[in-house]
């Protein structure tokens, strides 16, 4: 018994990534049919057209840019996301190690309950 907990393999990264999404929380649903917050919904944000909800109230800054949350751009944003998009998501600082934005990516894919 103790031998296959010790051998028990690593969480899958979507489910790490969870974790790391405790820092989007205060502002963001991985749900298009949660209760609208102060960011907007991330749900297929992978793919998905910057400033693209038609209901959300986007910034100027943002609505003016055209391109594609893809994972370059995602990763790129995680890491330091006050020099890639300037006020947005104000109070989060970034994830300095690729393994945790890897991780964060991996849920957003494909969000875990
Ligand atoms: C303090 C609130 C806040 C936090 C915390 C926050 N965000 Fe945001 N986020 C926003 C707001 C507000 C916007 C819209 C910005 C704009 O319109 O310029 C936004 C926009 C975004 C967008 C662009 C969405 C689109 O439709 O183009 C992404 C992607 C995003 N946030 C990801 C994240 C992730 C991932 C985290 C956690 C690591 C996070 N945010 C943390 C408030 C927040």
């Amino acid at each position: 018994m103790s031998a296959a907990v010790a051998s028990a393999p690593d969480p899958p990264p979507a489910q790490i990534g969870k974790r790391h999404f405790i820092r989007c929380l205060a502002c963001h649903s991985t749900s298009a049919s949660a209760r609208p917050m102060t960011g907007p919904h991330l749900e297929g944000i992978v793919g998905r057209q910057a400033a693209s909800l038609p209901d959300f109230a986007y910034s100027e800054t943002l609505r003016a840019q055209d391109f594609i949350w893809d994972e370059a751009r995602l990763d790129a944003f995680l890491e330091s996301p006050h020099t890639v998009n300037p006020g947005m998501c104000l109070t989060f600082m970034g994830l300095p190690k690729p393994a945790d934005r890897a991780a964060l990516i991996a849920y957003l894919k494909a969000p875990a309950p």
